[in-house]
């Protein structure tokens, strides 16, 4: 794998598509400080940074404060696609905006490939032609046919997605790539952390479950390396400054199942091992209908991204201090 260099900075306008999403509103509040940073030491003013949505109701969740330091824009993808590049310019974009559901994929295999697969394309095709640098956003679910190996998949590992998001996520890498070889595509692995109250992630879908007084079902049986959110978008925007061409793994460093995550969750909010154990019902993959298939062990090996980025790639006790 070539190492990844330093981009030379230039003004700046960067775009995050997906900004009102779980991940995508983390990532807007690690360009804005990063644009904050940047503007007391090399320019007058940081990096414009600019946050696509669907809709202004759901913008600019609690974390993404000041909310003026973002601009916010609604657009509907892809229909509105090009009129926002055309609008916004970006120099350099970090592509979040997907169809995310592995349900609704299943559900709307058409929908999945226009979002998860035509939309990145054209994306790549806009920033090849305009010079401008692209993180698209990928997943861990581009694997699954096969379990992983010990210490995770690399970067260099055949994906075989067993879903249609896989598939389609999987489609989208390579129309990224085929349009604009320099684009990363970063791959994130389940992701748990602070949804502001939406109950979104592997966390707080747990909590929000709990506080209704339900007993959530995790499966024993599927295998992670999961990542806090926070984590996943301030190295999303480091990577903006890496030539850092082709697939990244981002990932934290423990394999955990779905049901250890959950416990480990309950934990950090001050419960013993008991006590949030008897939260939970202990389910397998075969005994629960997800509405898409499951695999079984996605798990990322992300050393490479670990050893080049300065941002932590924490493991679940480091990871779940940060947020609760
Ligand atoms: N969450 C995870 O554990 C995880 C793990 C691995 C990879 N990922 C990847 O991370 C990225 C973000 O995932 P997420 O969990 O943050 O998803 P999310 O919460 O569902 O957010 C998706 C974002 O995409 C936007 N979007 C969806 N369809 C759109 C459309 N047709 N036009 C315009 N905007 C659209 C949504 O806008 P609205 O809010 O307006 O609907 C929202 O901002 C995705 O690429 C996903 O594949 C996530």
């Amino acid at each position: 794998m070539p190492c990844w260099s330093t981009l030379p900075g230039v003004e700046r306008t960067t775009l995050i598509t997906g900004g009102s999403g779980f991940l995508g509103a983390h990532v807007v509040a690690a360009a804005v400080a990063r644009s904050q940073v940047e503007g007391t030491l090399a320019e007058p003013q940081g990096p414009l940074v600019v946050a696509q949505s669907r809709s202004s109701a759901l913008l600019a969740p609690r974390f993404c404060s000041p909310r003026d330091a973002a601009q916010w824009i609604e657009a509907d993808l892809p229909g509105d696609l090009e009129a926002l590049l055309d609008r916004v310019q970006p120099t350099e974009i970090i592509h979040c905006a997907a169809l995310s559901r592995a349900a609704d994929c299943e559900a709307d295999p058409a929908r999945a490939r226009a979002v998860n697969v035509d939309v990145p394309g054209q994306l790549a095709g806009w920033a090849a032609t305009h010079g401008a640098r692209l993180v698209h956003v990928s997943t861990d679910l581009v694997f699954g046919a096969s379990d992983a190996p010990e210490g995770g998949f690399s970067e260099a590992a055949v994906p075989a997605p067993v879903s249609e998001y896989g598939r389609t996520k999987l489609e989208g890498e390579r129309a990224v790539l085929a349009a604009l070889p320099a684009a990363t595509v970063a791959r994130l692995p389940l992701l748990y952390g602070d949804s502001a109250g939406r109950g979104l992630g592997a966390s707080d879908s747990v909590l929000e479950q709990v506080e209704r007084g339900e007993r959530p079902r995790l499966f024993v049986d599927e295998w992670r390396t999961p990542l806090e959110v926070s984590s996943a978008a301030a190295a999303l925007v480091e990577l903006l400054d890496f030539d850092a061409p082709g697939v990244a793994h981002l990932a934290g460093p423990d394999r955990v199942s779905r049901h250890g995550l959950g416990v480990a969750v309950l934990e950090s909010m001050g419960l013993s091992r008991d006590e949030a154990e008897a939260e939970l019902l202990p389910t397998h993959q075969a005994d629960l209908d997800a509405g898409a298939p499951r695999p079984r062990d996605v798990s990322l090996d992300a050393t490479r991204a670990a050893a080049a980025l300065s941002a932590e790639l924490p493991g679940v006790a480091a990871g779940l201090a940060r947020v609760h």
